[in-house]
Order: structure tokens, then sequence, then C-alpha cells
């Protein structure tokens, strides 16, 4: 498989704070300590995705406090729409996998190769920006999985929740999950400096 250029990976906070920051993020990873702790710091991608991860997280509550089929339900409709409510003004985002449940949530190859790189275990399942070209940047958020998630991602579902899945998505690949496993990931792609937030930092890496 191809690699991706060293140069083509940016570090969140090496993107955002330069070089010698970049090497205290790694010293902290390296330490255990949770890299993002400064307010200032929380990267644009980030930020974008916020309304959408909330959105998608009350959606399944709803859904699970009516019992697993309409959890169901209201992620299999709602998610997608979720999604494409905040994919707006040239701000797209969603979710992916290298195992997928739904395949219209299928990687585009720059993600593909993200998620490749993430599951080669060489990196550390931590956040990324990175440039899809001169005028657009992608951030990528892993997602691994927790026990709330078990129902209908892990090893044994119940009967009727297995039946539903096989209904709505039979060629479902997104089972077998424990906890800790990378699920997939959070994306957004979105105009690179046209937002004007931020010094580009890219020149000095
Ligand atoms: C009630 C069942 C249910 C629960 C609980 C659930 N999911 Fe899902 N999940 C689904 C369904 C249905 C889809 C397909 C919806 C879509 O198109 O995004 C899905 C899709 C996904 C996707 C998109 C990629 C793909 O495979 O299509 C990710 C990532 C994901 N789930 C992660 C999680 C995580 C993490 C949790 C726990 C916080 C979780 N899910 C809990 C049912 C569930």
């Amino acid at each position: 498989m191809k690699r991706i250029p060293k140069q083509f990976w940016k570090q969140t906070a090496g993107l955002r704070l330069g070089r010698a920051m970049g090497c205290m993020f790694l010293a902290s990873v390296a330490l255990g300590v949770q890299a993002r702790s400064v307010p200032d710091d929380v990267p644009k991608g980030a930020v974008l995705l916020k309304p959408f991860k909330m959105g998608l997280k009350s959606a399944l509550a709803g859904g699970m406090s009516q019992g697993v089929d309409a959890a169901i339900r209201a992620c299999s409709t709602q998610a997608p729409a979720i999604a494409e409510e905040h994919s707006v003004d040239g701000v797209t985002m969603g979710r992916s996998s290298h195992r997928l449940r739904n395949p219209d949530n299928a990687p585009e190859p720059w993600l593909a190769e993200v998620l490749e790189d993430y599951l080669s275990g060489e990196r550390e399942l931590t956040p990324r920006t990175l440039a899809l070209d001169e005028h657009r940047e992608a951030y990528v958020e892993p997602i691994r999985l927790q026990a709330p998630c078990l129902a209908c991602h892990g090893e044994t579902l119940a009967t009727e929740v297995e039946q539903r899945l096989q209904e709505l998505y039979p060629q479902d690949q997104a089972t077998g999950f424990a906890i800790g496993d990378l699920r997939g990931v959070f994306w957004v792609t979105y105009p690179g400096s046209g937002l004007g937030e931020e010094p580009d930092s890219r020149g000095a890496e």
C-alpha cells in the first residue's frame, strides 16, 4: 500500500503552535498527559464537529430511552440528517469507519489512508489536522468504542437488535467490537485559509 509522505501529517498541536510546541505535544503524549488542555488551542475542526457530535449524542440518548429498537431507528435516520444539517458554507462532515455499518459512510481515499494509518498502530490515536490541498483542510478524530455502544456494535447482540440491523444494513460489518477498539472516525473538511482565524504555519514545517 502507498504510504503517506511524512510531511503530509500535521499533528494538530504541531500545525497550530509550530515545531517547538509540537515537541512538547509529543512529550506530553509520552507522559500520558492529555494533550488538549488549553481552551485557546481547540482546533478549528473540533469546533466545527462539536454541534454534530452533540446532536448525535442526544439523538442516540433520546432513542435509547425508548428502547434499543427506537435507538436503531434514531441512528439510522437521524445520524445522516444531522451530518447534513451541519454541512454548510463549504464545510462537510460525517462519520466513517474501516468496518462500516452504513455503506454511505464509506471513506473517501484521503480518509481511507488516515484510517489505515490509525489501524497500523504506528501512531497515537489522536485527532489530526491535515491539508487536503491549497484551499482545504480536514480534521479527523478517532472514535473508540465505549460501553453504551456494545448493544449495537459489540460481540453479542440481542436477537431483535441483530435482526433489525440485518434488515436495515444487510452488509453490516460494524459488530464484534470490544471496549477501547477503534470504531471509526469523525471527519470534517473546511476551507483551509478562507476563514482567516489562524496564521498558516504550514510553511514552517
Ligand atoms: C442503538 C444502536 C446503536 C448504538 C447504541 C450505537 N450505534 Fe453506532 N450506529 C448505529 C447505526 C444504526 C448506524 C448507522 C447510522 C449511520 O448511517 O450513521 C451506526 C453508525 C455508526 C458509525 C458510522 C460508521 C458506520 O459504520 O456506518 C460510527 C462511527 C458509530 N456508529 C459509532 C458508535 C459509537 C462510538 C457508539 C457508542 C457511543 C455507537 N455507535 C452506539 C447504531 C448504534
